[in-house]
């Protein structure tokens, strides 16, 4: 019987452990999360969400209560366009952040960075180009576009020294996606050095609309292969969302996937960003606890616990402070629908909000619990202690679960 560990993922020569950890903002997937699982032969990611305020948090830099300064005067005006980012501020916390997590690696692996483009931050282009060009200066080993991809991101670091040396890839939900991507990428001569294919069972945001349930990972991973091959292309395909245990992970890799990327798992680690009371809210989840909702400001549905913190939640929105899905014309859905609820309420006080949640804030202050769709399985995975709570698991533990189980068998910790 096959067990992860019988593959390897291939990079041209180089071999690795075909498990990836996948891009979990706002620092939920750390650097030490990350820097585990290169440790271990896999990859790891870091993400650049709301990289400011990490760069604050694991620095001491200043740049959030610059910008808040910076835009005082603005925070009780409900136009939020002339908000900009300071360029070179994105510029220093990505390499802070992306290059002190590259100083600190051990190991055979690897570890990227994780790049939302939804994150548009009132000037789509300029911040992305910053943000993807500062991480290749950092040495990141490779990036993940995810989350709207933007046909263009290729082009944007065409001009970079590394942009043929660092590993390129690309989140998709279908083949439609990824044969747009191709077609607007090919005049560039660059393929991307791996595909990752999203299920509609993953964390945060989908790529689906709210008929995801009619989607199935394995179905379009097959369509993908199909594809592919029909191309003549050679690109390894990683394939993520509900992968629970080895055995599901080798069942991919025998039908084609070069990987698997997974997180949900990892939620529970001593390694993961998120609170410690918050990891025992994912182990005490039940089926029923895991919804999939539209309060994300982005348009995409989010997958999430149904006693998040965010939801209803009223908060002013923060764009001084953060300002991350700004459009570019200084809107943002959390705005329109935060505006509609002062119109009703003009005393602003205990307002609550449904349609959207300032998302920024929320995922900040770990208060917009997304998860996967089987995190309510992340107790089976450990020990309950006789005062009810769960036992969090080392990212080591969990890795080498996946890597050496067989029998859909999952290993719990001494
Ligand atoms: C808590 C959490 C946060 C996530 N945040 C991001 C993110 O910021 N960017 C992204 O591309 N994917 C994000 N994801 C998706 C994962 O990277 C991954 O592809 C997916 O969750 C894998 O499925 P699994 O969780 O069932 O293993 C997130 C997932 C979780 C569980």
């Amino acid at each position: 019987m096959k067990r992860v560990d019988d593959f390897r993922l291939k990079f041209g020569k180089k071999e690795l452990v075909p498990i990836m950890i996948g891009g979990m903002g706002v620092d939920i997937s750390t650097a030490e999360l990350a820097l585990e699982a290169a440790r271990l032969g896999g990859i790891g990611h870091i993400s650049d969400a709301l990289i400011h305020d990490v760069s604050d948090r694991r620095f001491d830099t200043e740049f959030v209560k610059g910008k808040t300064k910076f835009y005082k005067a603005n925070i009780n005006n409900s136009d939020k366009s002339i908000i900009q980012f300071d360029l070179g501020h994105l510029a220093e916390a990505t390499r802070l952040h992306v290059g002190r997590t590259m100083e600190a690696k051990r190991g055979d692996g690897m570890v990227f960075v994780n790049i939302m483009e939804k994150l548009t931050m009132n000037a789509a282009r300029e911040t992305l180009q910053v943000r993807l060009n500062s991480a290749l200066d950092a040495g990141v080993d490779g990036i993940t576009l995810s989350a709207g991809l933007h046909l263009g991101s290729f082009g944007l670091m065409a001009d970079h020294p590394r942009f043929r040396d660092a590993k390129l890839g690309i989140i998709v939900s279908s083949v439609r996606a990824l044969q747009l991507f191709l077609r607007k990428t090919a005049r560039l001569d660059r393929l991307p050095d791996f595909v990752v294919i999203e299920g509609p069972l993953a964390g945060g945001h989908l790529g689906f609309g709210m008929d995801w349930a009619q989607y199935d990972l394995a179905t379009i991973v097959a369509e993908i292969a199909a594809y592919l091959k029909a191309e003549q292309l050679d690109i390894p395909l990683i394939a993520a969302g509900g992968i629970f245990t080895g055995s599901d992970a080798t069942a991919f890799l025998e039908h084609g996937a070069a990987a698997v990327q997974v997180a949900t798992r990892f939620t529970v680690a001593n390694e993961c960003g998120l609170p410690a009371k918050v990891k025992q809210e994912y182990f005490k989840a039940s089926e029923e606890d895991i919804i999939v909702n539209t309060i994300s400001p982005t348009g995409y549905p989010m997958r999430m616990l149904r006693n998040t913190p965010a939801i209803g939640s009223g908060i002013r929105p923060n764009c001084e402070a953060y300002g991350y899905l700004l459009d570019g014309n200084g809107n943002c859905a959390y705005i329109t629908a935060y505006n509609q609820q002062i119109a009703l309420h003009p005393d602003g006080k205990n307002i609550s909000v449904m349609d959207k949640t300032c998302l920024c804030t929320h995922m900040r202050n770990y208060n917009c619990w997304t998860c996967g769709s089987l995190t309510y399985r992340l107790k089976d995975t450990t020990r309950k202690a006789a005062d009810g709570s769960y036992q969090t698991l080392s990212a080591e533990h969990i890795f080498k679960d996946y890597q050496f189980s067989v029998d859909n068998q999952i290993l719990l910790p001494a």
